[in-house]
């Protein structure tokens, strides 16, 4: 090829460039991916693929379905670059019973204030698989990502091109000029089979279900073994759209179809609760007989307007839920009980099973939940069990299956009295703040202890907190084991310990790659927002919702510290600021009491804090009238329900709270308001209707 050749004049010519390079394209393909036998450089063969792509950028037109752009892969990438989704992709709530179904259609009535009215809903399978969004520009296929964090996710635009469902131009017409696709990619039980079936005959690893199949193929840092992977896609959803395109989600299946996407088959839209139930109840019966893995029921509200006002908690919509199927089960063996430390000292005890597979994955451990529970199903060490796995969540101990007790029977189990950590503390039973016993023992070294210790830097370095690249389990257990990482301070003065760095560098797996890799992953969150920083310290109940819940409240690290040390030295006016936080109550203020006062834990967060940088909270909008108020709503509302109203509000950037004060800017109350309202007149704080409220925000 050489350098800088011009594009072709005419458009004959460009179709018989196109067809040659596809010509030539192919060959290298099946001589580099079938036969292992390539006779070209990666730079000649990309060059290949950038030559087409430019003559098909020149003259649109000529591009054809089976282009080369489209068939295989592309360059091979290092790895995989980071994509911002437009709008994030959100995970659901789930449910798993009829009622806990019901329920999602009375909470859906209450907050619409629907009264009698039937709510219509689609009902569609719960593929599973491993979604994906994909980006449409003017009709063309221009990124496919991964969901990642929801926020980011990978490029794997090259993989997901060839994936036979999905488009590389849109059909039809009436599509938005931009449009974010979402689906799932997923692998078909026969192609599963095949495909474990090859790797076997090639002495390689096999995967333990379709799931897992779906996501190593796409995540091929090779595109063109990516294609030799038979993946399949369904579109259900889509992210940022320029326009709106449909009024309800069956329309808009509807629509996604036109474009040619492949939609479930088994979608469609249900009425009212009998429709929630009788379209789970089908799809169950269906389940055996599809050619593909199904983990549940979608349901989303079928009005899109009714969807926006719903809105999003967190990281799931309010409009839409996963009924779950029962879970798996299968019968195994208990070999022992061993006890595992958490990250706050709680003692969970684990079975060790005979290793079994349950719904495609192979089942070893399981948890016990408690001692209480260890007592009541009566199990012991021996035992013949029935354990059962549902989705992604841990494994549990169902029952024993007592008939299978030998002679004479195992002895019971006896829940040990001390802590299996090297400081052997006597376990001690919590007790709630009522003074009941609760049934969690926990270890009282907190940070003596080494399991403790580990289980915080754990919970320091995982995804959802600062999710150091490098820095897995593995990774963090070696550090910890030579002394290097005691706390989180230390993950980020190792990045900048010469000496260390250079020892590591000599350790086995550790090479000059790898080392600088880690550094950067570490460098790259020494900046980190304030809701993570928050997350991060591991308090309890201090999840990831309560830790943005705080930072959005308290804005800057300086305010939230500030705070928090005057809620360890139990300050009533910081208890009470704690406390008019949206959905924080005792437990939170308690937790946050507990862990700031605690001298060694106060010591720890500071050596943290000059290690970082931390980002004030994204603040709320600042451009609307209701912007930073303090708002309380009391008395009936008419036309908004409580939970809209709020949602309403801080959308807008107000705090809603729950009592009147000082603080409060404004009261909106309806027919029936009584103390509250009296309180506001007092302190001449600012009174409207909810139609001047509806007024004011629109
Ligand atoms: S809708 C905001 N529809 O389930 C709603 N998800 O637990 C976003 N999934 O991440 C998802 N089938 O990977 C939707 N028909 C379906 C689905 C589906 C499977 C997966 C998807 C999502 C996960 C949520």
């Amino acid at each position: 090829m050489s350098e800088a050749q011009g594009l072709p004049q005419t458009e004959a010519e460009a179709v018989e460039e196109l067809t040659r390079l596809a010509d030539e394209i192919a060959a290298h393909d099946i001589r580099y991916h079938q036969q292992d036998a390539p006779i070209i450089s990666d730079a000649a063969y990309d060059a290949l693929k950038r030559r087409n792509s430019e003559i098909e950028a020149a003259f649109p037109h000529l591009v054809r379905e089976n282009s080369p752009s489209f068939q295989v892969g592309a360059a091979r990438a290092e790895q995989f670059s980071a994509v911002e989704h437009g709008v994030p992709m959100l995970s659901l709530d789930n449910a798993f019973s009829d009622d806990e179904a019901l329920e999602f259609d009375v909470r859906i009535r209450r907050f619409l204030r629907l009264g009698d009215e039937v709510v219509d809903y689609t009902a569609e399978p719960k593929i599973d698989g491993l979604s994906a969004s994909l980006r449409y520009e003017r009709g063309v296929l221009v990124r496919g990502a991964t969901r990642g964090d929801g926020r980011v996710g990978e490029d794997v635009t090259e993989n997901l091109r060839t994936v036979m469902d999905i488009p590389h131009r849109l059909a039809g017409s009436g599509w938005p000029e931009i449009i974010e696709i979402r689906g799932e990619v997923y692998l078909g039980h026969a192609e599963f089979a095949a495909l474990n079936a090859a790797a076997l005959a090639a002495g390689q690893k096999t995967y333990a279900n379709p799931r897992n199949a779906a996501a190593g193929s796409l995540r091929q840092i090779d595109s063109r073994i990516t294609a030799t992977r038979p993946l399949k896609f369904f579109a259900y959803a889509w992210g940022l759209v320029s326009a709106p395109f449909a009024q309800t989600q069956g329309e808009s299946l509807a629509a996604l179809k036109a474009w040619g996407f492949q939609t479930s088959p088994q979608s469609g839209v249900v009425r009212g609760p009998e429709g929630l139930l009788a379209a789970y109840g089908r799809l169950e019966a269906d389940r055996p007989r599809l050619a593909f893995d199904i983990d549940g029921v979608v349901y989303k509200v079928d009005r899109l307007d009714w969807q926006q006002r719903l809105g999003f908690v967190t990281r799931t919509p309010r409009w839409a839920i996963a009924r779950k199927f029962p879970a798996e089960q299968a019968r195994t063996v208990l070999e022992a009980i061993d006890l595992q430390v958490g990250r706050t000292g709680a003692v969970t005890p684990v079975a060790r099973l005979r290793p079994v597979t349950v719904g495609g994955v192979v089942v070893e451990n399981a948890t016990l939940h408690n001692g209480d529970e260890i007592a009541r199903k009566d199990i012991r060490v021996g035992d013949t069990v029935i354990i059962q796995r549902a989705g992604d969540v841990i494994p549990q101990v169902v029952r024993v299956v007592t008939e299978d007790r030998g002679e004479p029977p195992p002895p019971a189990y006896e829940f040990p009295h001390h802590c299996p950590c090297p400081l052997k503390t006597p376990l001690t039973r919590e007790t709630t703040t009522a003074g009941a016993e609760t049934v969690v023992r926990r270890c009282s070294g907190e940070f003596a202890c080494p399991y403790q210790r580990i289980e915080h830097l754990r919970h320091f370095v995982s995804r959802r907190a600062y999710d150091i690249e490098g820095l897995g389990e593995k990774q963090l257990q070696a550090f910890f084991d030579r002394g290097w990482v005691r706390a989180p301070a230390d993950i980020f003065r190792l990045a900048r310990d010469g000496e260390k760095l250079a020892e590591l560098r000599t350790l086995e797996g550790y090479g000059e790659t790898s080392v600088a890799n880690l550094i950067a992953g570490i460098e790259a969150r020494r900046t980190i927002p304030l809701d993570r920083f928050i997350f991060g310290l591991g308090i309890r109940h201090i999840g990831e919702a309560t830790a943005t819940v705080m930072a959005r409240g308290y804005g800057t690290a300086t305010a939230f510290l500030d705070a928090m040390d005057r809620v360890a030295a139990r300050d009533p006016e910081a208890m009470d600021d704690l406390d008019a936080l949206d959905q924080i109550g005792s437990a939170v203020i308690e937790a946050a009491h507990d862990y700031f006062a605690e001298a060694h834990n106060r010591g720890l967060v500071d050596d943290l804090v000059a290690e970082l940088t931390i980002q004030d909270a994204e603040q709320p909008r600042q451009d609307t009238a209701v912007a930073g108020k303090t708002i309380v709503f009391t008395g009936a509302l008419e036309r908004l329900t409580r939970d809209e109203a709020k949602a309403q509000a801080e959308a807008l950037g107000a705090k809603v709270a729950g009592s009147v004060s000082r603080k409060t800017d404004l009261v909106v109350a309806g027919p029936g308001a009584g103390s509250k309202l009296k309180t506001a007149t007092e302190l001449g704080i600012q009174v409207m209707t909810e139609a001047e409220w509806i007024a004011l925000v629109g």
